[in-house]
C-alpha cells in the first residue's frame, strides 16, 4: 500500500552561505524523497530558511544592516543553491512569512491553553554595561557538561545546550563584562511532561536511526527531560500571542521546527489535500527528519514534545536521519580558515550529479569524513566518467549505430538487475546511502565487464544477432540505471530517459525497451 511520507530537511540559518557540510547533511532528504516517489508513495519534502534568532541579528549588526535584509539575502542564495543541487522540495519556504507566524502562534496558543506553556520568573544573566538580558549566543560560559569555554547556545565541544539556569554566570561577548543576575520573566514549555511519550517513541523507532541520533537522544532521556524557556528578549522573531510578553519573541528553535507543519498546511491549502494525512496517527504515514548531528535533540525530543503537547492525535517523528560532520582538507569547515568553499561556488564549477554522488558515497554517514577537491575529482573522473559515463557512451554512441537494435536480454544480466533493485532498496531503507550507491555501481561494473567479454566491436562483423543482444542488454541495464540512480544523480538519469524514450522513472525493473533512433546523445560526464 502506498504510504504518506513526510520528509523534513533542516532549515538553514540565514546568516551565512551554505557550504558542503550543509549539503552533506541535507542530501539524505532529497534522496529519500526521490526514492519514495519512485516507490509510488505520496511524498511531501519540505524545508525553508530559518530567518529568526540571534545568528541573524548578529550578522546584521556586523554588516550594519537589518535582520530582514540579511535573511532575505541568504534565503535567495539558498534557493539558488538548492536548485543547482536539484533538490526536489515540494515546498521550500522561510520562517519570516505571515503564514508561518500566524500558524505558529495558533500552535503556541494551543500549547498554552493545554497547560504546557507556563510563566516563570527567575534570575537570568544581565549585562549592566549593555543594559540588557543576554541571549544564549551572547554569553560565554564554561560548559557545565564538559568544561570547555563556549558560547551559550550550544557547546562546540560536546553539543550540550545550556539552560537559563546554567547561563546565569558568564561573560558578555559584546563588551567583555561579567554578567550579573537579574530577575526576568519567561514562558516555559513543560517538556518534562513528555518524558514517557518521547521515551516510548524513541524505543519504538531507534533501531532505524543512526547511532549518533540514538545516543544523543538517550543521553537526554536518561538525564530526565527539563522544561525549556520559549521566550527571548529580542525584537527580531515571532511575537508571543500571550498578553504581557509584547517585548519578547519566540525562541527560534520552537517556531522553526514547527515549519515542517506550517509548510505542510500551506501545501495542503494550495493543492487541496488534507495535511493531517501526513501528521496524524492512523494515516499510514511515516515521518523522516534529516539534519546534521547538532540538530538531533531538537528534532527527536523538542519537536516531538511540541507535537505531543498539542494533544491532537499527532504521529511523532519516526526516523531521525542525522549525519556527522564533513571536514574540508582535514579541518572543521570554517570561514576564517578560508576552507569553506561555498556550495554555490562548487556548483558553478562542477557537475551537480557528481557532487551529489560524491557527498553521498563519501559522506559523513557514520563518522566525520574529509572532503578534498582531489578526491572529488577522482570520483568524477574514475568512477562516474570512466564507469557509468563510459557504459552509456560505448553503448548508445556505438560507432555507426543509428538505431537501437532489438535483441534478447541476457538472463544473467536480468538477474543482476533484479538483485540490484532489492539490495539498493534494503540499503536505502536502512539509511545506508553509501552502500546503496555502491550497489548500483556494481551493476555498472557488471555491465562493463559483460560488454568487454562480448566484444561487440567484433560481434558487429561476425555475429550480428550476438551484437544485437549485447547492445540491447546493455541498453536495458542503462534504462534500469536511470531508475536506480535517480535518487542520487537525477540529472544524468533524466538525460538517459530522454535518450531511451522512457517517460517516467519508477522502482520497477524495465525488461523491454522500444526500438529508438540513437541521435543527439551526449556524454553524461566531461573529464575534469
Ligand atoms: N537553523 C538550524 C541550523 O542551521 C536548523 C533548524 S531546523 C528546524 O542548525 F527544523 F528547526 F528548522
Ligand atoms: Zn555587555
Amino acid at each position: 500500500m502506498n504510504k504518506n511520507i513526510l520528509i523534513g530537511g533542516a532549515w538553514p540559518y540565514a546568516n551565512n552561505s551554505l557550504h558542503l557540510g550543509h549539503l552533506a547533511g541535507l542530501i539524505s532528504g532529497d534522496l529519500l524523497a526521490r526514492y519514495h516517489r519512485l516507490k509510488g508513495d505520496n511524498v511531501l519534502y519540505v524545508s525553508g530558511t530559518d530567518c529568526h534568532g540571534t545568528p541573524i541579528t548578529e550578522r546584521a549588526k556586523k554588516e550594519g544592516t537589518s535582520p530582514d535584509k540579511i535573511a532575505e539575502h541568504y534565503h535567495e542564495e539558498f534557493v539558488k543553491t538548492f536548485n543547482a543541487m536539484n533538490f526536489s522540495y515540494d515546498l521550500y519556504s522561510k520562517t519570516e512569512t505571515e503564514y508561518h507566524s500566524k500558524k505558529v502562534q495558533e500552535i503556541f496558543k494551543r500549547l498554552y491553553d493545554n497547560g504546557y506553556i507556563y510563566e516563570k520568573i527567575e534570575p537570568q544573566a544581565y549585562c549592566e554595561k549593555c543594559n540588557k538580558f543576554l541571549q544564549d549566543r551572547e554569553i560565554q560560559i564554561k560548559c557545565p557538561e564538559c568544561g570547555e569555554i563556549t558560547k551559550g547556545d550550544q557547546c562546540d565541544n560536546c553539543g550540550h545546550t545550556p539552560s537559563i539556569e546554567e547561563l546565569k554566570n558568564g561573560v558578555c561577548l559584546s563588551c567583555g563584562s561579567k554578567t550579573v543576575e537579574k530577575d526576568n520573566k519567561n514562558l516555559y514549555f513543560a517538556l518534562s511532561k513528555f518524558q514517557d511519550i518521547i521515551q516510548s517513541n524513541t524505543d519504538k523507532c531507534k533501531s532505524f536511526w543512526r547511532v549518533n541520533a540514538r545516543n544523543e537522544t538517550e543521553k537526554y532521556l536518561k538525564q530526565g527531560l527539563k522544561d525549556r524557556a520559549v521566550t527571548r528578549d529580542l525584537d527580531w522573531g515571532i511575537d508571543i500571542p500571550i498578553p504581557g510578553y509584547e517585548t519578547k519573541r519566540m525562541y527560534v528553535w520552537i517556531e522553526a521546527v514547527l515549519g515542517y507543519l506550517t509548510d505542510t498546511m500551506k501545501l495542503a491549502e494550495e493543492n487541496g489535500f488534507n495535511w493531517e494525512d501526513y501528521w496524524k496517527e492512523g494515516h499510514n504515514n511515516k515521518i523522516y527528519m534529516c539534519h546534521g548531528k547538532d540538530n538531533i535533540v531538537f528534532h527527536s525530543i523538542i519537536f516531538n514534545g511540541l507535537l505531543a503537547g498539542l494533544e491532537d492525535n499527532f504521529h511523532l517523528v519516526d526516523v531521525i536521519v542525522s549525519t556527522e560532520y564533513l571536514n574540508i582538507n582535514d579541518e572543521k569547515i570554517s570561514k576564517s580558515k578560508g576552507n569553506g568553499i561555498t556550495a554555490l561556488e562548487m556548483l558553478e564549477k562542477y557537475n551537480s550529479d557528481s557532487l551529489r554522488f560524491h557527498i553521498i558515497n563519501n559522506g559523513p554517514e557514520k563518522k566525520d569524513t574529509n572532503f578534498t577537491i582531489a578526491d572529488f575529482e577522482r570520483t568524477h573522473n574514475n568512477e562516474l566518467l570512466n564507469k557509468f559515463g563510459n557504459l552509456v557512451n560505448r553503448t548508445l554512441r556505438f560507432k555507426g549505430l543509428e538505431s537501437l537494435p532489438i535483441g534478447n536480454l541476457d538472463d544473467n544480466a536480468k538477474e543482476q538487475i533484479e538483485k540490484t533493485y532489492k539490495e539498493t532498496e534494503i540499503a536505502i531503507e536502512n539509511l545506508e546511502f553509501k552502500n546503496a550507491t555502491d550497489k548500483v555501481m556494481e551493476l555498472v561494473e557488471f555491465a562493463n565487464k559483460y560488454y568487454d567479454e562480448k566484444q561487440p566491436w567484433i560481434q558487429k562483423k561476425e555475429d550480428i544477432q550476438g551484437f544485437n543482444d549485447t547492445i540491447y542488454t546493455c541498453s536495458v541495464i542503462i534504462a534500469n540505471l536511470s531508475n536506480l540512480f535517480e535518487p542520487f544523480m537525477p540529472m544524468s538519469c533524466e538525460k538517459i530517459r530522454k535518450y531511451l524514450n522512457i517517460t517516467k522513472p519508477s522502482w520497477n525493473i524495465i525488461e523491454k525497451i522500444e526500438p529508438i533512433e540513437l541521435k543527439d546523445i551526449e556524454p553524461l560526464f566531461n573529464r575534469i
